[in-house]
């Protein structure tokens, strides 16, 4: 499953964000790669000072954690500080999936659900699509700045090479409190439905029924 959540961050948010953005400095992207992500990751990443990489992640995973998309989609358990990588013209990250443990000694968590936040207009620049491979072919991600796409850091995935202008975004991880994608995916519909169900007709039998049997299904697979 591969969601999208248009509002992450407003206009200003993103206006600041790119301020800081652009006096920082970058470093080459490979630093933090893992040995099979070495070979296909051509990126820059962020190297700030910690103050910086605090202000920016309290907006960034601020406005994601508590988008009630983004809590659906993902079922969090524990979340990683974000990465914000650069792509100029040229540049490009092969096919790869993610590392399955991420964090330093101490702080490991289980990669379950990875997520892009796009911090530039699409107009800024060409090519630089995130591909996502799915079960039903490929997807091809590039949305407007300050949205978020959220899917399983399983699925093989690459960006596309930026043939001109800059790519800016915010990535991050998060291990899910259910490690099954297809279990996500059913409570996500089944969140979607009960929502709904509980604004139209809060005091139906059915929407009862649908919130206990989403509650319990939920207790059933979820893991703290
Ligand atoms: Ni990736």
């Amino acid at each position: 499953m591969l969601v999208t959540i248009p509002d992450v961050l407003d206009a200003e948010r993103i206006r600041f964000i790119q301020a800081q953005l652009s006096g920082a400095r970058f470093v080459d992207g490979k630093l933090s790669a893992g040995m099979t992500a070495q070979r296909v990751k051509n990126n820059e990443e962020l190297a700030a000072d910690q103050k910086l990489l605090e202000q920016l992640n309290n907006i960034v995973m601020g406005s994601l954690i508590k988008h009630p998309t983004y809590q659906s989609a993902a079922l969090p358990a524990r979340v990683a500080a974000p990465f914000y990588a650069r792509y100029n013209t040229g540049m490009t990250y092969g096919d790869h999936v993610d590392d399955a443990i991420m964090g330093p000694a101490g702080q490991r968590y289980r990669s379950d659900v990875s997520t892009t936040v796009f911090l530039n207009a699409p107009s800024e620049y060409e090519g630089g699509e995130l591909v996502i491979r799915t079960a039903f072919g490929e997807q091809k991600v590039k949305l407007e700045a300050g949205a978020a796409v959220v899917y399983p850091s399983s699925s093989l995935h690459h960006v596309a090479a930026v043939t001109h202008g800059t790519r800016l975004v915010a990535v991050t991880w998060a291990q899910s409190m259910v490690r099954d994608p297809s279990r996500r995916e059913l409570l996500f519909g089944l969140n979607e439905a009960r929502e709904s169900l509980l604004q139209s007709q809060p005091d139906s039998e059915a929407s009862r029924k649908l919130d206990i049997s989403y509650s319990n299904l939920f207790r059933m697979w979820a893991e703290l």
